[in-house]
């Protein structure tokens, strides 16, 4: 059985299809499934934000078939691991478990790492700048990720 991890930001189209991408590309796909959901239902069906997929390709990361879905109570149960990137989405998230094992899956992306900051910011109203900072910021997370689960702690 493949471990499985979600990603989960507001619309689906910025944070959470670079933090699926980047994940995905540190982890072995033989025993890792990741995928991203939005708590927003905006952008159903929508390819991720020209501005990720440009700063994931920079970065020789292929987003671009990426399709935007909503975050679903369904997802509880399919998920080991279900990382939000805001405390808003967290929160967002949180309000929907039905028990303290399905709460117990949630976690923010940043508190895999040592840092003040603990929350990805929303690039969706800046320019380019930040979704370059925002990939760094995910990426330095998901190096952390990678490390722990693929050791199984
Ligand atoms: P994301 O950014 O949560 O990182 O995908 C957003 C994208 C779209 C919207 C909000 C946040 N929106 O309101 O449409």
């Amino acid at each position: 059985m493949k471990t499985k991890v979600l990603m989960v930001c507001l619309g689906n189209i910025c944070r959470s299809p670079l933090a699926e991408g980047i994940l995905k590309n540190k982890l072995n796909p033989d025993m890792f499934f990741v995928d991203s959901a939005g708590t927003g239902g905006y952008h159903i069906g929508n390819a991720p934000d020209p501005r990720s997929i440009a700063v994931a390709r920079k970065y020789g990361i292929d987003i671009s078939n990426q399709v935007c879905r909503k975050f679903s109570p369904n997802d509880f149960a399919e998920f080991d691991i279900i990382y939000a990137m805001d405390k808003s989405n967290y929160g967002t998230i949180i309000a929907q478990s039905k028990n303290k094992a399905d709460a117990d899956k949630v976690r923010l992306l940043l508190s895999e790492l040592d840092v003040h900051t603990i929350e990805v910011p929303d690039p969706y109203y800046d320019a380019d700048e930040g979704f370059e900072k925002v990939y760094h910021l995910i990426d330095t997370a998901c190096t952390a990720i990678a490390n722990k689960i693929e050791t199984g702690l």
